[in-house]
């Protein structure tokens, strides 16, 4: 069985969907650690529920953003992590995480990526009168939302409600990140 952390900023729901696929067989992985980088975040009383082992740290309390980083490796590593899970993690990942994890880490989008990278990209493609939505799940490298696309599904809606896309989004970002992470933990 693979062992997973997953990294998240805010509400946390797509934390909750990897650890409840977890928790139901539906993942043949576990969850070792819950890593956020806002205290007070919802994602961190989900953890607790699962009964999931939290680091939660502003990078602020840190010298550096290369020392927050060490942490987490440091974190990671003790924990045996196979693959990192960023989940509405609001924050680019440096060197020091990536050179240590770089290809076991992936990223979830709610955008079709390369268009509306960033962190209102539901409301930016709105604003551009998009037709056809989606979802992605990719590596993460250095880049803001860049980085190799592993799995894409797209979604119609023709309206003007960015809170509509968002909950449309979610429904498939939630079986989107269980079935792309069980298909990559069987080739790890
Ligand atoms: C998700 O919709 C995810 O796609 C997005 O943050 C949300 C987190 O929701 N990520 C990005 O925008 C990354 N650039 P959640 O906290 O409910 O899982």
């Amino acid at each position: 069985m693979k062992t997973l952390a997953v990294f998240a900023s805010g509400s946390g729901t797509n934390f909750e969907a990897l650890a409840q696929a977890c928790a139901d067989g539906r993942l043949d992985a576990r969850i070792a650690l819950m890593v956020c980088d806002k205290p007070g975040a919802a994602v961190i009383d989900r953890a607790r529920r699962f009964g999931i082992e939290s680091f939660v740290a502003s990078p602020k309390e840190f010298p550096s953003k290369a020392d927050y980083e060490r942490e987490i490796v440091r974190r990671l590593d003790a924990a045996g992590i196979d693959l990192v899970c960023l989940a509405g993690y609001m924050r680019l990942v440096a060197d020091t995480l990536l050179n240590a994890y770089r290809g076991r880490i992936i990223n979830i989008h709610p955008s079709l990526l390369p268009a509306f990278k960033g962190a209102h990209a539901v409301e930016d493609a709105v604003a551009y009168g998009v037709k056809v939505y989606g979802i992605t799940i990719h590596y993460v490298d250095e880049s803001l939302d860049g980085g190799k696309i592993i799995a894409q599904r797209a979604f119609a809606y023709d309206g003007n409600d960015p809170a509509e896309v968002h909950r449309l989004g979610q429904v498939i970002e939630h079986q989107l990140y269980v079935e792309t992470v069980q298909k990559l933990i069987t080739s790890l």
